[in-house]
Protein backbone atom coordinates (compact mmCIF):
# COMPACT_ATOMS: atom_id res chain seq x y z
CA UNK A 1 0.00 0.00 0.00
CA UNK A 2 1.71 3.23 -0.88
CA UNK A 3 1.23 6.03 1.74
CA UNK A 4 0.55 9.67 0.88
CA UNK A 5 0.56 12.19 3.53
CA UNK A 6 -2.51 14.51 3.95
CA UNK A 7 -1.13 17.87 4.69
CA UNK A 8 0.26 20.66 3.15
CA UNK A 9 2.57 21.51 5.52
CA UNK A 10 6.21 22.01 4.08
CA UNK A 11 8.18 20.74 7.35
CA UNK A 12 5.85 17.84 8.05
CA UNK A 13 6.20 16.76 3.99
CA UNK A 14 9.85 17.11 4.04
CA UNK A 15 10.34 14.70 7.73
CA UNK A 16 8.56 12.09 5.93
CA UNK A 17 9.93 12.46 2.61
CA UNK A 18 13.23 12.03 4.92
CA UNK A 19 11.60 9.21 6.65
CA UNK A 20 11.60 7.32 3.20
CA UNK A 21 7.73 6.26 3.64
CA UNK A 22 6.03 9.10 1.87
CA UNK A 23 4.84 8.15 -1.99
CA UNK A 24 2.33 11.44 -2.22
CA UNK A 25 0.86 13.97 -0.68
CA UNK A 26 -3.27 15.34 -0.82
CA UNK A 27 -3.80 18.88 -0.46
CA UNK A 28 -7.31 20.50 0.23
CA UNK A 29 -8.14 24.19 0.46
CA UNK A 30 -8.87 23.60 4.20
CA UNK A 31 -5.17 21.90 4.16
CA UNK A 32 -3.89 24.88 2.31
CA UNK A 33 -5.64 28.38 4.04
CA UNK A 34 -3.84 26.64 7.50
CA UNK A 35 -0.26 27.44 5.82
CA UNK A 36 0.86 30.80 5.53
CA UNK A 37 2.25 30.94 2.28
CA UNK A 38 0.74 32.20 -1.35
CA UNK A 39 -0.59 29.15 -2.58
CA UNK A 40 0.88 28.25 -6.65
CA UNK A 41 4.43 29.01 -4.66
CA UNK A 42 3.21 26.27 -1.90
CA UNK A 43 2.21 23.80 -4.48
CA UNK A 44 4.91 24.51 -6.33
CA UNK A 45 7.07 23.95 -3.47
CA UNK A 46 5.17 21.07 -2.37
CA UNK A 47 6.24 19.44 -5.87
CA UNK A 48 10.07 20.17 -5.61
CA UNK A 49 10.18 18.10 -2.36
CA UNK A 50 7.50 14.91 -2.87
CA UNK A 51 8.95 12.51 -5.42
CA UNK A 52 5.30 11.17 -6.08
CA UNK A 53 1.55 12.71 -6.73
CA UNK A 54 0.77 15.73 -5.32
CA UNK A 55 -3.50 16.25 -5.18
CA UNK A 56 -4.31 19.84 -5.60
CA UNK A 57 -8.33 20.89 -5.66
CA UNK A 58 -10.00 23.35 -8.29
CA UNK A 59 -12.42 25.42 -6.02
CA UNK A 60 -14.84 26.60 -9.38
CA UNK A 61 -18.00 24.98 -9.74
CA UNK A 62 -19.30 25.08 -13.57
CA UNK A 63 -16.90 23.40 -16.14
CA UNK A 64 -14.59 26.22 -17.99
CA UNK A 65 -13.62 27.59 -15.04
CA UNK A 66 -13.15 23.98 -13.52
CA UNK A 67 -10.86 23.20 -16.41
CA UNK A 68 -8.89 26.61 -16.78
CA UNK A 69 -8.00 26.44 -13.04
CA UNK A 70 -6.55 22.34 -14.01
CA UNK A 71 -4.86 23.71 -16.37
CA UNK A 72 -3.29 26.21 -14.71
CA UNK A 73 -2.12 23.72 -11.49
CA UNK A 74 -0.89 21.23 -14.18
CA UNK A 75 1.37 23.53 -15.22
CA UNK A 76 3.49 23.94 -12.03
CA UNK A 77 4.62 20.01 -12.30
CA UNK A 78 4.07 17.03 -13.67
CA UNK A 79 3.31 15.56 -10.43
CA UNK A 80 0.19 17.60 -10.03
CA UNK A 81 -2.73 15.58 -10.02
CA UNK A 82 -6.08 17.61 -9.70
CA UNK A 83 -8.40 16.95 -7.36
CA UNK A 84 -12.41 17.27 -8.58
CA UNK A 85 -15.24 16.82 -6.62
CA UNK A 86 -17.68 14.46 -7.66
CA UNK A 87 -20.95 15.96 -9.19
CA UNK A 88 -22.38 16.65 -12.53
CA UNK A 89 -19.58 19.30 -13.42
CA UNK A 90 -17.26 17.44 -11.58
CA UNK A 91 -17.46 14.00 -13.98
CA UNK A 92 -17.34 16.39 -17.42
CA UNK A 93 -13.98 17.82 -15.73
CA UNK A 94 -13.07 14.22 -15.06
CA UNK A 95 -13.61 13.19 -18.84
CA UNK A 96 -11.82 16.40 -20.51
CA UNK A 97 -9.17 16.00 -17.98
CA UNK A 98 -8.59 12.17 -18.71
CA UNK A 99 -8.79 13.30 -22.74
CA UNK A 100 -5.74 15.71 -21.85
CA UNK A 101 -3.86 13.26 -19.90
CA UNK A 102 -3.97 14.96 -16.81
CA UNK A 103 -4.40 12.92 -13.84
CA UNK A 104 -7.54 13.70 -11.50
CA UNK A 105 -8.27 12.52 -7.70
CA UNK A 106 -11.92 12.28 -7.10
CA UNK A 107 -12.51 13.99 -3.56
CA UNK A 108 -15.72 14.05 -1.59
CA UNK A 109 -16.67 10.15 -2.08
CA UNK A 110 -19.40 8.94 0.22
CA UNK A 111 -20.81 6.07 -1.55
CA UNK A 112 -19.65 3.16 -3.96
CA UNK A 113 -21.65 4.78 -6.99
CA UNK A 114 -20.16 8.19 -6.98
CA UNK A 115 -16.73 5.93 -6.85
CA UNK A 116 -17.89 3.59 -10.21
CA UNK A 117 -19.51 6.99 -12.26
CA UNK A 118 -16.01 8.64 -11.20
CA UNK A 119 -13.60 5.78 -12.63
CA UNK A 120 -16.30 5.60 -15.41
CA UNK A 121 -15.52 9.13 -16.64
CA UNK A 122 -11.92 8.41 -16.21
CA UNK A 123 -10.72 9.09 -12.97
CA UNK A 124 -7.35 7.98 -11.80
CA UNK A 125 -8.11 8.15 -8.12
CA UNK A 126 -11.14 8.39 -5.82
CA UNK A 127 -11.02 9.33 -2.28
CA UNK A 128 -13.63 7.61 -0.15
CA UNK A 129 -14.05 9.63 3.04
CA UNK A 130 -13.98 7.22 5.76
CA UNK A 131 -13.55 9.57 8.92
CA UNK A 132 -16.41 11.86 8.22
CA UNK A 133 -18.54 8.48 7.44
CA UNK A 134 -17.56 7.12 10.61
CA UNK A 135 -18.64 10.41 12.53
CA UNK A 136 -22.25 10.48 11.69
CA UNK A 137 -22.23 6.84 12.47
CA UNK A 138 -21.57 5.24 9.41
CA UNK A 139 -19.52 2.53 8.32
CA UNK A 140 -16.57 4.22 6.33
CA UNK A 141 -14.03 1.24 5.97
CA UNK A 142 -17.22 -0.67 4.76
CA UNK A 143 -17.79 1.77 2.03
CA UNK A 144 -14.10 1.13 0.93
CA UNK A 145 -14.84 -2.75 0.78
CA UNK A 146 -17.47 -1.80 -1.42
CA UNK A 147 -15.37 0.15 -3.86
CA UNK A 148 -12.00 -2.59 -3.87
CA UNK A 149 -14.96 -5.48 -4.58
CA UNK A 150 -17.10 -3.52 -7.50
CA UNK A 151 -13.69 -1.95 -8.84
CA UNK A 152 -12.37 -5.99 -8.87
CA UNK A 153 -15.25 -7.03 -10.65
CA UNK A 154 -14.55 -4.82 -13.84
CA UNK A 155 -10.83 -4.99 -13.31
CA UNK A 156 -11.11 -1.17 -13.16
CA UNK A 157 -7.68 0.52 -12.47
CA UNK A 158 -8.70 3.74 -10.59
CA UNK A 159 -6.55 3.64 -7.68
CA UNK A 160 -8.64 3.68 -4.43
CA UNK A 161 -6.86 6.49 -2.07
CA UNK A 162 -8.67 5.76 1.51
CA UNK A 163 -8.62 9.43 3.15
CA UNK A 164 -10.10 11.41 5.91
CA UNK A 165 -8.10 8.83 7.68
CA UNK A 166 -7.76 9.38 11.58
CA UNK A 167 -6.35 7.01 13.22
CA UNK A 168 -3.86 3.86 12.93
CA UNK A 169 -6.40 1.18 12.91
CA UNK A 170 -8.12 2.84 9.64
CA UNK A 171 -4.55 2.91 8.31
CA UNK A 172 -4.35 -1.10 9.09
CA UNK A 173 -7.62 -2.18 8.01
CA UNK A 174 -6.67 -0.49 4.51
CA UNK A 175 -4.12 -2.33 4.36
CA UNK A 176 -5.84 -5.56 4.94
CA UNK A 177 -8.51 -4.67 2.50
CA UNK A 178 -5.69 -4.09 -0.33
CA UNK A 179 -6.48 -0.61 -0.62
CA UNK A 180 -3.82 1.31 -3.33
CA UNK A 181 -3.29 4.16 -1.43
CA UNK A 182 -4.30 5.50 2.86
CA UNK A 183 -3.59 9.37 2.56
CA UNK A 184 -2.53 10.22 6.35
CA UNK A 185 -2.30 13.46 8.29
CA UNK A 186 1.65 13.85 10.01
CA UNK A 187 -0.16 13.14 12.98
CA UNK A 188 -1.57 9.60 12.47
CA UNK A 189 1.95 8.81 10.59
CA UNK A 190 3.94 9.46 13.70
CA UNK A 191 1.24 6.80 15.63
CA UNK A 192 2.00 4.63 13.27
CA UNK A 193 5.22 3.80 14.36
CA UNK A 194 4.77 3.99 18.03
CA UNK A 195 4.61 0.95 20.51
CA UNK A 196 5.08 0.87 24.27
CA UNK A 197 6.56 -2.64 24.15
CA UNK A 198 9.45 -0.95 21.86
CA UNK A 199 10.13 1.62 24.28
CA UNK A 200 10.06 -0.24 27.14
CA UNK A 201 12.11 -3.07 24.78
CA UNK A 202 14.60 -0.67 24.07
CA UNK A 203 14.87 0.87 27.43
CA UNK A 204 15.62 -2.09 28.94
CA UNK A 205 18.28 -3.32 26.46
CA UNK A 206 20.20 -0.24 26.89
CA UNK A 207 20.11 -0.73 30.72
CA UNK A 208 21.70 -4.62 30.03
CA UNK A 209 24.19 -2.47 28.35
CA UNK A 210 26.02 -0.50 30.91
CA UNK A 211 26.56 -3.44 32.52
CA UNK A 212 28.40 -5.02 30.01
CA UNK A 213 31.81 -4.73 30.20
CA UNK A 214 33.28 -2.32 27.10
C1 LIG B 1 -8.02 13.84 1.43
O1 LIG B 1 -7.80 13.94 0.25
C2 LIG B 1 -8.80 14.82 2.19
O2 LIG B 1 -8.26 16.07 1.92
C3 LIG B 1 -8.74 14.57 3.67
O3 LIG B 1 -8.36 13.25 3.94
C4 LIG B 1 -9.97 14.99 4.42
O4 LIG B 1 -9.80 14.66 5.77
P1 LIG B 1 -10.71 15.26 6.94
O5 LIG B 1 -12.05 14.62 6.86
O6 LIG B 1 -9.98 14.89 8.20
O7 LIG B 1 -10.78 16.75 6.72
Amino acid sequence: MKIFLDTANIEEIKKGVEYGIVNGVTTNPSLISRENQGFLPLIKEITSIVPGPVSVEVTAKNFEEMIEQAKTYAKISENVVIKVPINMEGLKVIKKLSDLNIKTNTTLIFSSSQALLAAKAGASYVSPFVGRIDDISGDGMGLVQEIIQIFDNYSIETEIIVASVRHPLHFVQSALMGADIATVPFSTLSKLLNHPLTDIGMEKFLKDWEKVEK
